[in-house]
């Protein structure tokens, strides 16, 4: 059965008392409304450790002001039944109040190199507020794996970049993106889409696609490959380009030659919905 925490010195107890046992924790942390994707994270700490635990935490510092943390879906009574259903084993769901009861706050900056660039042009305070709640939660959960997706990529890089400077004791494992049958990227933000604008969504992974053939069969030049995915979205999407970009793929520097292991990635808002998407292309 599936035991839920709410406060962090129960949670610690519990740990405490499984670590006694030497038993391996496998972490996946959230926020919630969880999907296939979530869940493909919860199945694969399930099968490398003795107990998974499951953070659901919408964070209020990872959202600016403008952005949509009051309509971020909430589906807790959902999300149980789910986590239940994959092996779950802990469920931390801990209040703002819990996570952030004295302030101020003290923050996790990482590097501005891997935080400023992609999403972080626009959304300049977001990575801040990332590193600095799975900062905590890796110090409340002290877990031996922490399970992250593929979708969120600059996180993914963000975070082992935070962990190992903090010399957090913890391996972090990547996970690939899960899509809808059209392509489109598995995320909680997609339930905001209406019908016109979830079709059209779909060009996002069919023009990424595109752009891998190209590349693969010998295009190397990383700006004919932007403009490429620029016109494709713009001719076919009522979509409004945030980025389109080649990057290094660990360190998220843009790159003008395709070489080694590159990351393209985009982020494209349809109405007020911000999507994003990546493939990793090994040249
Ligand atoms: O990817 C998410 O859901 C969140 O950014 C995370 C890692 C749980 C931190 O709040």
């Amino acid at each position: 059965m599936m035991l839920v925490f709410k406060t962090i010195p129960s949670l610690h107890k519990k740990i405490k008392s499984l670590k006694l046992k030497n038993k391996t924790i496998g972490f996946v942390p959230t926020m919630g409304a969880l999907h296939e994707g979530h869940l493909s994270l919860i199945k694969k700490a399930r099968q490398q450790n003795d107990i998974v635990i499951l953070s659901i935490f919408v964070n209020p510092t990872q959202f600016a002001p403008h952005e949509d943390f009051e309509k971020y879906p909430r589906t807790l009574k959902e999300d149980k039944l789910l986590a239940e259903m994959c092996g779950v084993d802990l469920l931390f769901l801990p209040d703002t109040k819990i996570m952030y009861g004295s302030s101020p706050l003290t923050e996790v900056i990482v590097d501005p190199a891997l935080t400023r660039t992609l999403c972080g042009k626009s959304r300049p305070t977001h990575f801040t507020g990332v590193a600095t709640v799975v900062a905590k939660l890796l110090n409340i959960v002290t877990p031996d794996k922490m399970y992250l997706g593929q979708k969120d990529a600059q996180q993914a890089v963000v975070i082992k970049k935070m962990a190992n400077d903090l010399n957090f004791d913890v391996k972090i494992i990547t996970c690939p993106i899960l899509r809808e049958k059209d392509g489109l990227a598995m995320s909680s933000r997609n339930a905001y889409l209406n019908a016109k604008q979830r079709r059209e969504s779909s060009l996002l992974y069919q023009s990424l696609k595109k752009a891998r053939q190209k590349i693969k069969t010998g295009e190397k030049k990383s700006k004919k490959i932007i403009d490429f995915i620029r016109e494709n979205i713009l001719n076919h999407t009522h979509g409004k380009i945030d980025y389109i970009a080649c990057v290094d793929a660990d360190t998220l520097k843009e790159v003008k030659v395709l070489r080694g292991k590159v990351m393209v990635a985009l982020a494209v808002k349809f109405g007020a919905t911000r999507l994003i998407d990546n493939i990793i292309v090994n040249t």
